[in-house]
Formats: C-alpha cells, sequence, structure tokens
C-alpha cells in the first residue's frame, strides 16, 4: 500500500477485536522499527516496554481513565519513556555518540535547566510515536496512541526507573464494529490552506 493510503486508512482505534493478537514476528518487527527512529544528535533517549502479559496490561488499563476498555481488548500495550536521570544520559552520551554530537550536546543542550533538557530529550521521543503508528499501519496492525494515562501509576506498576513515562500505544486489530472507522465517518481534519503553506 502507499504513503497516502496508509495516512487515509490509519486511525485511533477505539475497540479491539479481543481475540485476535499480534504474531510475535510482527512484535520483534515493530521493536526493531522503534529502534531505528531518527533522533536529535541520534541521542535515542527512550525506554519501550512492550506489554502483552494480561494481568499488567489490565493494571495499566485500569490508571488509564477512559482508555482502559481499548487496553484490556487490544493484543499489547506499548509505554514509551523518556530518560531523566541525566548523569546517566551523559554517560550514553560519551560512551556512544560520535564526537561533534558530544560537543553538540554539551554546548547547546546541557547548558539549560534539567527541565528544558528533559523536555527537549522528550520532544525525540514523540518522533518515534509518528513512526511507530506509520509502522504500524503498514502492517496493517491497528493502534490507539494515548497520553490519556496516569503516568505516575504506570511507573510503578512497571517499576521504571531512571525515565519518565510519557505516553502509551495500544495495537491490535480492530472490532469490525468499530464505529470510529475512516471508511465510516472519513477523516476529520483542518483545511489544507489553514495548516499549508507554500512559498513558490
Ligand atoms: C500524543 C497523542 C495523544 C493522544 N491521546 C489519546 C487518548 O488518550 N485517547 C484517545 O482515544 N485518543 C488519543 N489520541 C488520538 C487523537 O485524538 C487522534 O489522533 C486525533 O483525533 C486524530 O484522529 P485519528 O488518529 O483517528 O486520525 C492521541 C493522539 C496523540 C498523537
Amino acid at each position: 500500500m502507499d504513503f497516502r493510503s496508509i495516512a487515509e486508512k490509519r486511525y485511533t482505534t477505539q475497540k479491539y477485536n479481543v481475540s485476535r493478537k499480534i504474531s510475535n514476528s510482527d512484535i520483534e518487527d515493530l521493536k526493531h522499527i522503534l529502534k531505528l527512529s531518527p533522533s536529535s544528535i541520534n541521542s535515542q533517549p527512550w525506554l519501550f516496554t512492550f506489554v502483552s502479559n494480561e494481568q499488567i496490561k489490565n493494571e495499566l488499563a485500569n490508571a488509564s481513565y477512559s482508555n482502559a476498555p481499548k487496553i484490556k481488548n487490544a493484543s499489547h500495550l506499548v509505554v514509551f519513556s523518556v530518560m531523566d536521570n541525566l548523569e546517566e544520559f551523559e554517560k550514553r552520551v560519551e560512551e556512544n555518540l560520535l564526537e561533534n554530537s558530544i560537543k553538540f550536546y554539551k554546548q547547546y543542550i546541557k547548558t539549560q535547566s534539567k527541565e528544558k533538557t528533559v523536555n527537549w530529550l522528550s520532544h525525540q521521543v514523540y518522533i518515534t510515536l509518528g513512526f511507530f503508528l506509520a509502522a504500524c499501519a503498514s502492517m496493517e496492525i491497528d493502534s490507539t496512541p494515548m497520553e490519556g494515562i496516569d503516568v505516575g501509576k504506570y511507573q510503578n506498576i512497571l517499576n521504571i526507573k531512571d525515565h519518565k513515562v510519557l505516553f502509551s500505544v495500544a495495537i491490535g486489530y480492530r472490532d469490525d464494529n468499530d464505529i470510529t472507522q475512516p471508511n465510516l465517518i472519513g477523516k476529520s481534519r483542518l483545511a489544507d490552506d489553514t495548516v499549508i503553506q507554500s512559498i513558490d
């Protein structure tokens, strides 16, 4: 499928088919694809937690407000976190990045407040969200990106250290009766001339 069709067909799934699970090989592909996401100076300040364990997935669902039913019926929940232990992050930078990237980090990023640095790092994790949603759609896997979650509870349930949970994505296969499918209700987007300009 060409990318234009993928973009037109993907949607935030509201109802999953509880009996259809994603294959292990597709999950391995998604992990690999996430790792290949781009990031400024190749900083990769992320942690991706794939949850298929039903008990843990249900606990996370119960910490996800109105998103709970989607997560319970989805095949997997993927939790996206940003590294916020800057000492640890800087060790990684020193050990893995190219000299110019280390220089950029020290000169322009490290000199800011911790809040601004973690904010910059979080931007990198959000890039992976777009990458991931597109990858899922290209594999005909349905998805639900969610910021409507209790990140503090997620952090505790998953015992995540040195990172801050930002958002999660439920993945699986749609229930045929999901009334929010684009072939039933279309896509709701602002007009081209509101959001796109061309300087020719
Ligand atoms: C960062 C982010 C957070 C979102 N959080 C939620 C959420 O908590 N629950 C939900 O049902 N949809 C959530 N959405 C989905 C958006 O509402 C949805 O992408 C938007 O309305 C466009 O619809 P579409 O994805 O079906 O094209 C989120 C989307 C993004 C990108």
